[in-house]
């Protein structure tokens, strides 16, 4: 473990540039425009984890963008750990309200990172943190230090479903035989309260179209005697939601899982400060479900929200115009134990059972994910948490995030594994946003602690 640990030091440098030339390629899975460029990073990733020292090295076709897959078994008797990434970013539009460009790193300081954070996308989400594991396996290696096997799987589609992964995952069942799943794609509290993802919540997302008259009409002439898409769009999309914030779609609540007052009161004792949280994003309070906390409405409980609305003249002055169409793409995130198809179906039968008369609803579904919780008395929990304490000093905290990450759910139903979600980012860092950045700090402490989870994973397996 020390070598490993002055290899790390030794190298920084490099470790830093080689994720900065990583970054350059624009390796956006939504956009058909860039399939040669993320074609160009899986080879990059691949040789990467060659150079690392990795043994079979492979890029998977799929129907969609590649697999990177690669291993080092070297010793049957040691745990395997199955390391996930992925390598594809978010579209980096908006590109004007970036201050630097999204494929041009470079470093800047920040309040929160004062030692500098790169800024570019995927620079948090996920090229960096999964870079972290690639540059952790290369120190083990190279320092002879290595205590488990490994094997890799980055995959070149998470911002847009997983759809292909799911089908790699379940016809290679043996191939990715491992015993914990390793995952660096979250965050944690803060740069001194290190935290450990124990929950992800679900997603079931749809696209809903409202058609009026068969085309846009005069305002004056048809206004007040026809149903306006836009208007009903909105009447229908505000009532989803009660006085309370609570959606009203009928058995919607039905099998979330509650918590018990003991796990909330375990949860409050997370940092959190109301006051920095609105200034961080600008607004003068927060908004939510009644009877649940901020901490708690991001994590625990499912919540509904417009991700866009269109329809009608957009244009510059007035036009006068009734819209024939008016367009909505909704996101319900979704805690245990709801499930994204059937609540996919409750609100497909809601939103066209509350649709006037007058038009027509369309509610089409899109990728969607279950959401996961890890047991943190389990081997791999214990096993993370050492490591955080090991780099960080301090212990780490148990908190249950809520963005979504569906191939978890996944890799558990399938392969039968947990997955121990070791996250470095935190949420200022702009992740999908323009500006994404990931802090220097954050990257060369994810590279010193993956190596601790190896050790103290492995110890932990071999007294089980
Ligand atoms: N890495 C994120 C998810 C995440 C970020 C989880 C921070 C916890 C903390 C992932 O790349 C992502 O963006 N997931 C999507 C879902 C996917 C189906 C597009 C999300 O959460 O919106
Ligand atoms: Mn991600
Ligand atoms: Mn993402």
């Amino acid at each position: 473990m020390e070598n490993t640990q002055s290899y790390i030091q030794a190298n920084k440098q490099r470790f830093l540039d080689e994720l900065i030339e990583l970054l350059k390629i624009p390796s956006v899975s939504a956009d058909p425009a860039f399939t040669a460029d993320v074609a160009k990073t899986a080879e990059s990733v691949a040789q990467s984890l060659r150079d690392a020292g990795a043994d079979n090295v492979e890029i998977c076709k799929t129907e969609g963008h590649p697999i990177v897959y690669a291993d080092k078994i070297f010793d049957s008797s040691l745990p395997t750990v199955l390391v996930y990434g992925h390598y594809d970013v978010q579209p980096a539009d908006p590109i004007d309200l970036w201050t630097s460009p999204p494929f041009e790193p470079v470093i800047k300081k920040t309040e929160i990172h004062p030692e500098g954070a790169i800024f570019a996308r995927g620079a948090c989400d996920d090229k960096g943190q999964m870079f972290m594991h690639v540059k952790a396996f290369e120190a083990m290696i190279k320092s002879d230090e290595l205590t488990c096997n490994v094997k890799f799987m980055i995959e070149g589609e998470e911002e847009v479903g997983s759809s292909n992964l799911g089908v790699f995952v379940k016809n290679n069942k043996k191939k990715l035989e491992a015993d914990i799943i390793l995952v660096s794609d979250t965050g944690m509290l803060a740069n001194d309260v290190p935290s450990i993802t124990t929950g992800l919540r679900g997603l079931s997302y749809v696209e809903v179209e409202v058609t009026g008259p068969n085309r846009d009409l005069h305002s004056g002439l048809y206004g007040g005697c026809v149903a306006n898409p836009i208007n009903i769009l909105a009447k229908m999309i505000a009532s989803l939601h009660d006085e309370n914030n609570h959606i009203t779609i009928p058995g919607f609540y039905d099998k979330v899982v509650e918590l018990s007052d003991a796990e909330r009161a375990q949860m409050a004792k997370a940092p959190f400060s109301k006051a920095d949280y609105c200034k961080s994003i600008d607004i003068n309070d927060v908004y939510g479900e009644e009877g649940y906390s901020t901490m708690e409405r991001g994590s625990i409980r499912p919540t509904l929200d417009v991700n866009g609305i269109w329809g009608g003249y957009q244009g510059d002055g007035a036009k006068t115009v009734i819209a024939s169409k008016a367009y909505a793409k909704i996101s319900m995130r979704l805690v245990p134990d709801q499930d994204p198809d059937e609540i996919t179906k409750l609100f497909m039968d809601h939103f066209l059972a509350i649709a006037p008369a007058g038009t027509e609803v369309v509610v089409t579904p899109h990728h969607g994910g279950e959401p996961a919780v890890t047991p943190i008395d389990s081997i791999g929990y214990e096993a993370a948490s050492d490591a955080y304490e090991a780099t960080f000093g301090t212990k780490s905290i148990p908190v249950r995030s809520g963005g979504s990450i569906p191939i978890v759910a996944m890799f558990e139903k399938e392969l039968g594994l947990k997955t121990i979600l070791m996250g470095f980012g935190l949420d200022s860092d702009a992740i999908h946003s323009p500006d994404e950045h990931y802090g220097l700090f954050n990257y060369y402490r994810g590279i010193e602690t993956i190596p601790h989870f190896f050790v103290a994973f492995s110890k932990r397996f071999n007294k089980n």
